[in-house]
């Protein structure tokens, strides 16, 4: 069984640079994120293929729609046998509990995952929206009203994590983008911290993209990664 907690971001244009990759790793020592460029461009059949391959997919496609459009789009991913799939909470109570029930019709439900809010806004954007409160209160707020919901979890940074696994439970997912290996360059990251330092943190899945996508050794560099988490003492709480 696959207890990998690395997600390998599939962040390509087009399906055949994203099968290179793939074909490159194993689908029990990782699984494989699916956003909007490659979705948009590649489909559902990619998603499908790559499931069949015995890859866990977590589709990114951060449904925020009125509550019946977003519980129709979360049964259509459903269908497609995805591991995980996110929408986002400033979509408000309503639509969030619309998507877990329509994801609890599906035999084998995903996981289904909030986003808070978007890690390229800063507090003048925030308030320029008009969301009310300071930053990591929004997070807060919203990361517990997906809880309240019945999300599985939400899409955070490792720098959150601490505090979401204090507010939120042993049991809630948080899953953190942002990682880079301790020898890797930060690309356009601007706050980045390492896989162990992120699970330490309390993270339950980490994304990482092109440290691994635009290594010359990729399965070396999911591997190292994945003996770095393993060597980690196990954490409780
Ligand atoms: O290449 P890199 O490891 O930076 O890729 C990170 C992945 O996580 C990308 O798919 C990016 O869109 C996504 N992501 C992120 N920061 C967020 C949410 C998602 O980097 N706050």
């Amino acid at each position: 069984m696959n207890d990998s907690k690395i997600i390998v971001a599939l962040d390509y244009a087009e399906a055949n640079a994203a099968l290179q990759l793939v074909k490159q790793l194993d689908p029990a020592l990782c699984r494989l994120k699916i956003g909007k460029e490659l979705f948009t461009a590649a489909g559902p059949e990619l998603v499908i293929r790559l499931v069949h391959e015995g890859y866990s997919v977590f589709l990114d496609l951060k449904f925020h729609d009125i509550p019946n459009t977003v519980a129709k789009a979360c049964e259509a991913a459903s269908r497609l046998g995805v591991w995980m799939l996110n929408v986002h909470a400033a979509g408000g109570s309503a639509m969030m509990r619309a998507a877990r029930a329509a994801v609890d019709q599906a035999p084998v439900p995903p996981l289904l995952v909030a986003v808070t809010v978007l890690t390229s806004l800063d507090q003048t954007a925030l308030d320029e929206i008009g969301f009310a409160g300071d930053l990591s209160s929004t997070v807060l707020r919203l990361a517990k009203l997906a809880k309240t919901c019945g999300l599985d979890g939400v899409v955070c940074s490792a720098q959150e994590a601490p505090m979401l696994r204090h507010e939120l439970g042993a049991e809630f997912n948080l899953v953190t983008p942002g990682i880079r290996p301790a020898d890797a360059g930060m690309d356009d990251q601007s706050r980045v911290v390492t896989p162990a330092m992120a699970i330490s943190n309390g993270s339950s899945y980490l994304v990482v993209g092109r440290p691994i996508t635009q290594a010359a050794d990729p399965l070396a560099v999911l591997q190292r990664i994945n003996r770095e988490i393993a060597a980690l003492p196990q954490i409780t709480a």
